[in-house]
C-alpha cells in the first residue's frame, strides 16, 4: 500500500475489542492506515492508539478539534505523545488556533499531520447555508478554509473528492486532499451528502480517502478493501 495514497479504514465500532475482531481478518503483515475516531476514542482512549501503533498500524486520529487556541495547542502536545500520524481540527477554528496545533506538532519529537476539516462531508449546500448563514457556496467556504489551514502551515484539508481539484488549484499540489465520503457503487449512502466512489475520488485529485461502512460492514471486508486501494491507485 503506498503511504503516498492512503486508504485510511475508518474503524467506527463501539469499543476495542470488535475493532481487533475486525483488523484480524487482515493478513498481519499488511500495514493498513486506519482511523480513529470519537466513537471508539471516547470509550478505549489512548491505551487503544498507543496499542495500534505498538502494532504498526499508520494512525489517523479523527477528533476534530475546536477550541480557543490555547486549549487546542495543549491538547496537540499531549496528543502528539502518543505518536499518531495524522490528527483533525476544525479550521473554522481559524488561523491563531491551527497554528497553536502546529506549534504544538513541532516541539514534538514525532508530531502528527494535521489535517483541517473544512465543510463536514454530512453537510448538503442548503443544509449548510441553513446552519451557517454564510454568503459563499459551500464549494467556496471549502477553498477559503483551506487557504486558512494552509495558512497555518497544515499538511492538508479534510473535504468531500467533488472539492479536491479546487483546493489543489487554490493551495499547493503537495497540500493534501483526504476525503471522506467515499461509496462503492451500489453501497447505501448512510448520513453522507457528498458521496464519490473511489476512483472518481482519484481522478478528481484526492491524495488519500477515508473509507468506513463500505469496508465495515462489507460480506467480505478484506477483499472489499483490495478492491478499493486497486480502485483508488490505478484510478
Ligand atoms: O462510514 P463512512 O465511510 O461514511 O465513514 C466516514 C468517516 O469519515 C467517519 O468516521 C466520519 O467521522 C469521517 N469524516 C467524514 N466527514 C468529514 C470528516 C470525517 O465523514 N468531513
Amino acid at each position: 500500500m503506498s503511504v503516498q495514497n492512503p486508504v485510511f479504514i475508518a474503524l467506527d465500532f463501539p469499543e476495542a475489542t470488535v475493532a481487533w475482531r475486525f483488523l484480524d481478518q487482515f493478513p498481519a503483515d499488511q500495514q493498513l492506515a486506519v482511523k480513529v475516531g470519537m466513537e471508539l476514542f471516547y470509550r478505549e482512549g489512548p491505551a487503544f492508539v498507543a496499542a495500534l501503533k505498538e502494532r504498526g498500524y499508520i494512525v489517523f486520529l479523527d477528533l476534530k478539534l475546536y477550541d480557543i487556541p490555547h486549549t487546542v495547542g495543549q491538547a496537540t502536545k499531549n496528543i502528539a505523545r502518543l505518536g499518531v500520524d495524522y490528527l483533525t481540527l476544525h479550521a473554522a477554528g481559524g488561523v491563531r488556533m491551527m497554528t497553536a496545533a502546529k506549534e504544538a506538532t513541532l516541539a514534538a519529537a514525532h508530531g502528527p499531520k494535521l489535517l483541517a476539516i473544512t465543510q463536514l462531508t454530512s453537510f448538503t449546500e442548503a443544509e449548510l447555508q441553513a446552519t451557517q448563514q454564510i454568503a459563499v457556496s459551500l464549494n467556496d467556504s471549502v477553498i477559503h478554509l483551506a487557504q486558512l489551514a494552509q495558512q497555518a502551515g497544515l499538511a492538508g484539508v479534510i473535504s468531500s473528492a467533488y472539492e479536491s481539484q479546487a483546493i489543489h488549484e487554490a493551495t499547493s499540489d503537495e497540500f493534501l486532499s483526504i476525503t471522506p465520503g467515499i461509496r462503492l457503487l451500489g453501497d447505501a449512502q448512510g448520513d453522507q451528502s457528498r458521496v464519490m466512489t473511489p476512483t472518481l475520488a482519484q481522478q478528481r485529485g484526492a491524495n488519500g480517502i477515508v473509507v468506513g461502512r463500505s469496508i465495515t460492514q462489507a460480506v467480505d471486508p478484506v477483499a472489499t478493501y483490495e478492491q478499493v486501494v486497486t480502485a483508488f491507485h490505478k484510478g
